[in-house]
């Protein structure tokens, strides 16, 4: 169990596409998790993909449950998702505010599909199959960008909504 460095944008491999994670309930599998778990913790993160790590593997974690970063935010099940896919449900988009632990200290609006049905696979391999909508659908599809080597900035059409958190939301509490 240990914290990890986050890489921030700017770092090569956060532009990578992952590969596969090929073995399920290994050790070196269990102990890359729990150390996920404690660096997205540690940062009040709402999710972490493995490559935010320097693991370029298709590995993310996330979950939301009370958290100072998104004090208005719906709960998310805490859940680890490997080799994720993601089907859009719907042809509509939702402009929201995302953050990155990878671009610490910034905000911007991000269009996304506002309907997802998300699969995958949990750390013994058993299969996940979610429907989720939201700020649930928003979180999984930010870290499964992640894996595509796709940072939410590359996303962001109006740059006017892009900034420092403490210049867009001056009255919100610091985190
Ligand atoms: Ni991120």
């Amino acid at each position: 169990m240990a914290v990890r460095e986050v890489l921030r944008m700017g770092a090569p491999s956060l532009l990578e596409v992952s590969t596969a994670v090929a073995e399920f309930d290994s050790a070196e599998l269990h102990e890359l998790i729990a150390d996920m778990f404690d660096t997205m913790a540690s940062y009040h993160g709402a999710g972490l993909a493995a490559p935010q790590i320097g693991i370029n593997k298709r590995l993310l974690i996330f979950g939301v449950e009370k958290n100072p970063r998104y004090p208005d935010v719906e709960e998310v099940p805490t859940t680890v998702l490997i080799n994720p896919e993601i089907e859009f449900l719907s042809d509509e988009g939702e402009l929201g505010w995302e953050g990155c632990l990878s671009v610490p200290g910034m905000r911007g609006a991000v269009d996304r599909c506002t309907q997802i049905r998300y699969s995958g696979y949990d750390q013994l391999g058993q299969k996940i199959i979610r429907e989720a909508e939201g700020f649930h659908a928003r979180v999984v599809q930010h870290e499964v960008d992640h894996l595509d080597g796709i940072l939410y900035p590359m996303r962001i059409d109006d740059m006017t909504l892009f900034g420092f958190e403490k210049e867009l939301f001056p009255e919100s509490e610091e985190d």
